[in-house]
């Protein structure tokens, strides 16, 4: 169905059928908008930025482009069309068709997955509204606020979907989600990784490759949901989060590619002098690399987990592209995983691989993330130089599930605490190394112009050259 712009709340579900529905998100509209004003973008509420607008959910409409002041941006609930013939494609419930509401006993636990999806949504435009001041050209700033309201339009999805099935108690949760904030210390994110301050664009460009894609991860497995509205929802949301993870791709590897260039002019891999030369060397690009990489990891939950498992069985979260496993029962086989033995060492086990599942959806992830890598790495092949980025072992500085707690280096090896605090600084983000980053970020405005840090991006957005003014400040 296409989308109704006439309406005050743009949507392709018909919402004009339910008045009550319709009135209930109306109220909801407001206060979304409040939140905005007061936690989103920090300033650049008057310009005009170009940024594109889904017309429809097809691959022609999806992405119409014009300027846009940030308020009037429309906000919408867009779902995925429905396929009649759509069945349930894993766990107990294989081959039955896909349910259009919720059976009673999945209320509670369907409602946590859909209120821990949507309160990332918003959380991760308050952990960037600083960065407008110091983007390093006008082309990242509209990439930025793409994200931004792209962002906030996937919290309206999961708002839909609490007021749409979940009656009072989903109008609750609605007004919860614009209550936590991120960092807050009294009312903070649910997740940990979205309470991380985002404090330049290095962070923010690593988020986008990393956080961003465990969204994707989380969106496909929801896509398998045996709830067909919230498979269809999450669905659409795919198609724009690909964006965020481009902008993280890309930013990374203009990164890369300004510090290969000092590099040559220089003939030194010195970081200092990279540094000297208003560059950043890529040991530091490693170390924001590991920060973020492995707080995501964190976000997969568990090793071995009965919520998963329970999830699985009952089709309600999947395994992300459930159509290419050979068998989707998963039952009667095991995982071997291998964790820390309590004594410094490791131990072997295997678990039902149905207790897996996070793990599993973890290793998809982690595969999804090398393909930068690679790229980035062989731009630096490329020139000639030995110096390879790499992820650290999905062990390391873990906060949740099995390795929670245990120290190891970024190899994975286990060491005791007093190594790791000695060590970290070579490993992790250290003061200096978040002062120089800091340093670098001011804003540059003109069209065309780009930080000293930071290459220019292969080519522009929606096809117009890098120098076009993708922002207008008044
Ligand atoms: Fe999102
Ligand atoms: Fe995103």
């Amino acid at each position: 169905m296409s989308i109704n712009y006439q309406d005050r709340i743009p949507n392709n579900v018909d919402l004009g059928s339910n008045r009550t529905l319709q009135r209930a998100l109306e109220h909801w509209q407001p206060e979304f908008l409040n939140w905005w004003q007061e936690l989103g973008p920090r300033d650049f509420q008057v310009a005009d930025v170009y940024l594109r607008t889904a017309t429809s959910v097809d691959a022609k409409g999806w992405a119409t482009y014009g300027f846009v002041r940030m308020p009037d941006y429309r906000w919408g609930i867009f779902l995925a069309d429905r396929d009649p013939e759509r069945k349930i494609g894993f766990g107990d419930f294989y081959g039955q068709e896909v349910w259009q509401q919720i059976p009673g006993e999945y209320r509670s636990i369907l409602r946590r997955l859909i209120v821990t999806q949507g309160d990332t949504e918003p959380a991760s435009v308050e952990q960037q509204r600083m960065l407008g001041h110091t983007a390093p050209s006008l082309y990242d700033l509209r990439n930025l606020f793409q994200v931004n309201v792209e962002e906030g339009r996937h919290l309206w999805a999961m708002v839909y979907l609490l007021h749409a099935y979940f009656g009072r108690d989903g109008r609750e949760e609605a007004e919860e989600l614009l209550e936590r904030h991120s960092g807050d210390a009294n009312k903070p994110r649910i997740l940990g990784t979205f309470n991380e301050p985002i404090r330049d664009w290095l962070s923010f460009f690593m988020f986008t490759y990393f956080t961003d894609r465990d969204g994707k991860f989380q969106l496909k497995s929801l896509a398998e949901s045996s709830f067909d509205p919230l498979a269809r929802t999450c669905s659409f949301m795919l198609t724009e989060e690909a964006h965020h993870m481009f902008v993280g791709d890309t930013g990374i590897n203009r990164v890369v590619r300004r510090s290969l260039e000092v590099m040559k002019e220089l003939g030194t891999e010195d970081p200092q002098a990279i540094r000297n030369a208003g560059a950043i060397d890529l040991p530091t690009v490693q170390k924001y690399l590991n920060f973020w990489f492995s707080s995501s990891l964190d976000l997969f939950g568990s090793e071995t987990s009965s919520n998963a498992a329970s999830y699985f069985a009952n089709g309600l979260k999947g395994r992300p592209d459930e159509a290419n496993y050979e068998d989707h029962m998963a039952v009667g086989q095991s995982y071997g995983l291998e964790l820390p033995d309590g004594k410094g060492g490791l131990k072997s086990e295997e678990i039902p691989m149905r207790n897996a599942m996070n793990e599993v959806t973890r290793g998809s992830y982690v595969t999804d993330c090398e393909l930068g890598l690679k790229r980035w790495n062989r731009l630096i092949e490329k020139v000639g130089y030995s110096y390879r980025l790499s992820l650290p072992s999905t062990r390391f500085r873990r906060n949740i599930g099995n390795w929670a707690g245990v120290s190891t280096d970024t190899s994975g090896r286990p060491i005791t605490l007093e190594e790791f605090n000695a060590r970290k600084g070579e490993w992790l983000p250290n003061e200096s190394d978040q002062a120089y980053i800091l340093s670098l970020m001011h804003g540059v405005n003109e069209p065309g112009k780009m930080a000293a840090w930071i290459a220019p991006p292969d080519r522009g957005i929606n096809n117009n050259p890098v120098d076009y003014e993708y922002v207008k400040m008044h």
